[in-house]
């Protein structure tokens, strides 16, 4: 498709994600020829500052953070594109005077009037944000306006609720993108090639064939510098209600009849609708929290959590999670999907595993269990492939059988592999919403956390802290799957 020539509006774009991941990925889509033919990025800051100065700061910081190298020819013709705007979020004014800018831009960069607002800034500010806007007459137009808003999304169903009602005061559902950057991941995104572009898989893919499904995003970083936002947020929010479950949804989804945006997100809906929700005794059966201690990763010592600067000494905030979901429809009746994740952990890895059944009967062996039952591993992080165990004669003079693996690892060549938020741009840049939250779907998502949630809030874990950093989470973990025969793995 043809990109309408658009000025891009970024909310707070002098802080940490403007400068990490969206002037890095709007340089490398330019550098792919894949801007639209006009453009301009409009910087909004508190501070006074020239276009120059701004232009300059991010140069530097793509030197850090861009995927592609910064060449003086790709730079000059991109920072031709920046321009910088002094602006204070909670004054009117300002936005009557952002109002013109947006006008007078247009003239020179031929935009046109079609504009995307990018809201890189604290949740607090979205509805303030979108008030004035409003009154202003900004985005007034559901054909040419567009808005794209980070997670979080409301820190449980009813503050979702309300946040998307106040949202829809000043936009369309259509005009609203809201990110989940797994969505953008090229190995999350290949789940629905993998699944729907073949004829192999997809009859194996339920609970007639299908054991068991994990799901595991482990980090290595800790809270880094963001303990007062993660304190009041923990694992089951800042991972679990939209990552982890979105993933989930992409494994477990029916066949949508389309790649049209809004048959894929009811047949997301129908997944989070179908996840079987518990009662708050049931919690302790299903769910595990944890929280890092002192420890080692990669031969480093770590501090534990309570340690962390921001982080109070006697913090009740999870930083892993792990959960066993049941999904209550035809196809997957009975087959639990475990999800964990957590900070400090080991290593850095992202992965899913599909866990056949075993053979019914063995004509190589005594018993079907000497055989390892075939196993999908679909790696998402750092390592991007998909490797399918089976078992195979082993090499020689006797038929013995050994398990083996087929990978798949064209993602590997990993510069060529866009960054999540470059496709995500492009997407919004291009109108298509399939990638993006819509309301319904952010509002399930929190029911299914709903009980865990509270449930959580209303009693502290007396254990905390109870995994080393540097180890796979606490013991509880590996007793959740343990209790139906399973294994983390
Ligand atoms: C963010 C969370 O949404 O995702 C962070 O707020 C987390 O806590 C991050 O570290 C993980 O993203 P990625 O792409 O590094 O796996």
């Amino acid at each position: 498709t043809v990109l309408k020539p658009t000025t891009i509006v970024i909310f707070g774009a002098t802080g940490d994600l403007a400068k990490r991941k969206l002037f890095p990925a709007f340089y490398n889509l330019y550098i792919d020829g894949r801007m639209p033919k006009g453009f301009n990025i409009l910087a909004l800051g508190r501070a006074e500052n020239t276009d120059e100065n701004f232009r300059n700061y991010i140069r530097e910081n793509l030197e850090n953070f861009s995927r592609k190298k910064v060449t003086s020819e790709d730079w000059a013709g991109f920072q031709a594109h920046i321009t910088y705007f002094q602006h204070q979020l909670d004054e009117e004014n300002s936005y009557k005077s952002l109002y013109q800018k947006l006008e007078d831009l247009d003239k020179v960069y031929g935009t046109r009037g079609n504009r995307l607002f990018y809201l890189s800034i604290a949740p607090n500010f979205v509805s303030v944000i979108s008030g004035h806007m409003k009154n202003a007459s900004i985005a007034s137009d559901p054909k040419k306006d567009r808005i794209i808003i980070e997670k979080p999304f409301g820190h449980d169903k009813a503050s979702a609720i309300e946040l998307n009602n106040l949202l829809s005061q000043t936009f369309e559902e259509e005009q609203i993108y809201r990110i989940d950057h797994y969505l953008g991941k090229e190995t999350v995104q290949n789940i629905l090639a993998f699944r729907f572009g073949n004829s192999i898989f997809e009859p194996l893919w339920n609970h007639r064939h299908i054991e068991s499904v994990q799901i595991t995003v482990a980090e290595e970083v800790g809270v880094e510098t963001r303990a007062s936002f993660y304190e009041q947020t923990g694992a089951l929010r800042d991972m679990i209600q939209n990552h982890l479950l979105q993933i989930l949804c992409m494994v477990s989804m029916e066949a949508p009849a389309s790649l049209e945006s809004g048959e894929i997100r009811n047949r997301k809906v129908d997944v989070l609708k179908s996840i079987r929700r518990i009662t708050p005794e049931k919690v302790n059966h299903y769910a595990v929290r944890g929280q890092y201690g002192k420890g080692t990763i990669n031969g480093v010592e770590a501090k534990g959590y309570r340690e962390e600067d921001g982080v109070a000494s006697d913090s009740n905030t999870e930083t892993f999670a792990a959960i066993k979901f049941y999904l209550d429809n035809e196809r997957w009746q009975n087959v639990p999907f475990y999800v964990r994740t957590g900070k400090k952990m080991k290593e850095k890895h992202s992965y899913i595993t599909i866990q056949f059944r075993p053979l019914p009967h063995s004509t190589f062996t005594d018993g079907p269990s000497q055989l390892s039952a075939n196993r999908l591993v679909i790696n998402i992080q750092p390592s991007m492939d998909i490797r399918l165990q089976f078992m195979s004669k082993k090499p020689g003079l006797s038929l013995d059988l050994e398990p083996v693996e087929m990978v798949f690892n064209d993602f590997a060549c990993q510069e060529n592999s866009p960054e999540a938020y470059e496709t995500l741009l492009l997407e919004a840049l291009s109108g298509d919403l399939t990638l993006f939250m819509r309301s319904d779907q952010v509002e399930e998502a929190w029911d299914v956390m709903k009980t865990i949630q509270e449930t959580w809030e209303k009693t502290k874990d007396s254990s905390f802290p109870d995994y080393e950093a540097g180890s796979w989470g606490p013991e509880d973990s590996n007793a959740l799957v343990a209790r139906q025969g399973h294994k983390w793995v």
